[in-house]
């Protein structure tokens, strides 16, 4: 370890290339994964609102990153409190200088900056059973939310319905309605500000791939979603379908042949969310595959207590297009 130079990106930024050509070789293996760009890094690392330097950890081998992670501050609402977490993403080592403790190190880093910072807790999203897992369990994170990625194979399907596709631009007051529809139901949901609307859907190198698509029988802003088409590992594309705050009689089954007639649908859903898993089931989407979101509470130490009273699934973010 003592070789090793451990530094926030405030005190050594990493390049966007650098970030990127690690985080190729950690991620490639696994299955069904977006692999960045730099140009696609540049834009979730260093644009995203809420971006900190100084939480943002890096292990540097001489010349060469060999570890690193992102933090985001992200102010959202959790156990009846609006407060402002720590997201962590993108946690990685490179593969020649694993089991040496980098990323304990990194992590520990990122804890003792955070509380610093007077952050109520660090979330991050993660598989388990995964190597991650057992790291974040060690420092004191525990699971808040289970979560499922589901599936729907591209097929053919009846009539599309009345769904309408939107321009992006100007439609930030629907989705701050929609998402305060959202934090009536759901744990987690960000407070919105314009500059992370136009980030998430105007913003980056996916921007143009990525579609609204409103029900125009709804009276409210309920039957709204996005939906992002991105490259995964293993040469495959699926569209990613975000911010899903649909009501109990939302005509999904109508939307999916309309945009997953050639692109394999994917969603990911807190597993307490059994109205909206119903409307998946209704759409021909399957469960793929687990994943788990885990806290470290800091300032607000009393935010797992309130999360497990309010028995409310989480609103999962889906804005890490590394494992969607
Ligand atoms: C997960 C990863 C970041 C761990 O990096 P690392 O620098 O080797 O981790 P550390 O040496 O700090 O290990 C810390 C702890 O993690 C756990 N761990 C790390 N690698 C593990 C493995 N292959 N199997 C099981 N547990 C493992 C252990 O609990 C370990 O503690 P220990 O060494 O005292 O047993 C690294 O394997 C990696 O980059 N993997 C690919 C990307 C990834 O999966 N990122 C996490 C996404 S949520």
């Amino acid at each position: 370890m003592s070789a090793y130079l451990l530094a926030s990106f405030a005190e050594r930024r990493p390049s966007p290339e650098e970030l990127t050509a690690l985080t190729q070789l950690c991620f490639a293996s696994y299955q069904g994964v977006v692999l960045p760009t730099s140009a696609h890094t540049a834009w979730f690392t260093f644009e995203r609102p809420g971006f900190r330097p100084e939480l943002c950890q890096a292990a540097w081998d001489g010349g060469d990153l060999v570890a690193s992670l992102y933090v985001t501050r992200a102010r959202l609402d959790v156990g009846g409190c609006t407060a402002d977490f720590g997201l962590i993403d993108t946690v990685m080592t490179h593969p020649l200088h694993r089991r040496r403790g980098l990323a304990r190190a990194v992590l520990e880093r990122a804890c003792e900056r955070a509380a610093q910072a007077g952050l109520a807790g660090l979330l991050l999203y993660t598989q388990p059973g995964s190597p991650g897992f057992s790291l974040y369990q060690s420092l004191g994170f525990t699971v808040v939310a289970s979560l499922w990625h589901w599936l729907r194979e591209p097929m053919d399907g009846g009539a599309p319905g009345a769904w309408r596709r939107l321009d992006l631009t100007g439609q930030y007051s629907m989705w701050a309605l929609l998402l305060e529809k959202a934090r009536a139901r759901y744990e987690g949901v960000p407070v919105p500000t314009e500059d992370l609307w136009r980030w998430r859907a105007l913003r980056g190198p996916l921007a143009p791939q990525t579609a609204a698509w409103v029900h125009p029988d709804a009276q409210e802003p309920e039957n709204l979603l996005l939906a992002r088409r991105s490259s995964l590992t293993g040469g495959a594309e699926a569209t990613v379908l975000k911010d899903l705050v649909l009501g109990p009689n939302a005509p999904l089954a109508a939307l999916a042949p309309e945009i997953g007639r050639e692109i394999p649908l994917l969603a990911v859903v807190d597993r307490q969310d059994t109205a909206l898993a119903a409307l998946l089931r209704g759409a021909c989407f399957r469960p793929l595959q687990e994943e788990a979101i885990m806290l470290l509470p800091l300032s607000e130490p009393q935010v797992p207590a309130r999360l497990a009273a309010a028995e409310r699934p989480w609103f999962p973010l889906v804005e890490s297009d590394i494992g969607v």
